[in-house]
């Protein structure tokens, strides 16, 4: 497994891959890798005959300074976890080699970027949307993986690389939950162990809405409304966000349901934020 920092390092690693005939399996990260970036990693390898991982914690999508500084890293674990995954090469940038001195672009779906979860962290996919286009640049990846939980950023990426005409192939991998239901997730690991135990909610929520909407005649009010008070039911959990859109644009929807259906949850736990999604086909 090659290890670079260096743009020019990383370039010289997949040119090596290419010149060897193989297709390159692009899975970006911000670290503190678990269960469900491995998974995104198998996905990379099955779609590619190689595989490249990044690890960058991406200060432009954190609006929060002491977010960012809370963030886990864990540099050896990850690159343990990389090696033993079969990982090709791992590109370790630090923030001056993404974002050069004097760097003045940006990125950004302007429509995508500013609804929904984009409202409540204004510049956030407008970050995550500016490091993926310089990553790519970068890594020069045939197909690239991104994990549906974060279903929002998944719609954004699809929709940079159709309208920037990447020739990247974007894949979604299915949410890797606990034992218990809850989706995997770097911030799991702030969680107290009270709020731990609570924020098994988030996945209760959505299992009991899916049950819903299989009934005849369920409206998206209904659905709302057995998350609103699935949640409310939790003392230790704050409903931030609760989005009922087309799977595909995103766009609002009401009344009965006869279109697939995304739900997207943001919920607080002390000062940490969890999020999780399903989609539901009528
Ligand atoms: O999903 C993430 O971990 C990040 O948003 C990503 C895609 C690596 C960009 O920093």
């Amino acid at each position: 497994m090659k290890i670079c920092r260096s743009i020019k390092d990383c370039r010289v690693a997949v040119a090596d891959l290419r010149r060897q005939d193989r297709s390159i399996g692009f899975v970006p990260t911000m670290g503190a890798l678990h269960d469900g970036h491995l998974s995104l990693v198998r996905l990379a390898q099955a779609n590619a005959t190689s595989s490249v991982v990044s690890i960058f914690v991406n200060p432009t999508q954190f609006g929060d300074a002491a977010d960012l500084d809370l963030y886990p890293r864990d540099e050896d674990r990850d690159l343990a976890l990389l090696h033993k995954a079969g990982v090709d090469i791992v590109f370790l940038p630090d923030a001056d080699t993404i974002y050069p001195p004097g760097d003045e672009t940006i990125v950004e779906t302007t429509r995508l970027a500013n609804m929904l979860h984009g409202k409540v962290r204004p510049g956030h996919f407008r970050g995550v949307t500016s490091v993926v286009n310089r990553l790519f640049n970068i890594a020069q990846p045939d197909v690239a993986v991104f994990g549906e939980k974060d279903y929002q950023q998944l719609m954004v990426i699809r929709q940079m690389v159709h309208d920037l005409h990447m020739p990247v192939g974007i894949i979604g991998g299915p949410t890797r939950r606990e034992a218990d239901g809850l989706a995997m997730s770097s911030r799991n690991q702030r969680l107290s162990p009270a709020d731990r135990l609570a924020a098994v909610v988030l996945n209760r929520s959505l299992d009991l809405a899916e049950a819903r909407a299989c009934s005849t005649g369920a409206t998206v009010d209904d659905i709302r409304n057995v998350i609103i008070d699935t949640i409310a039911a939790e003392p230790r959990a704050k409903l931030c966000g609760l989005d009922t859109v087309t799977a595909d644009g995103l766009n609002s929807l009401h009344g009965v349901i006869i279109e697939p259906l995304a739900i997207m949850i943001s919920v607080q736990f002390s000062d940490i934020l969890l999020i999780d999604q399903r989609v539901i086909q009528p």
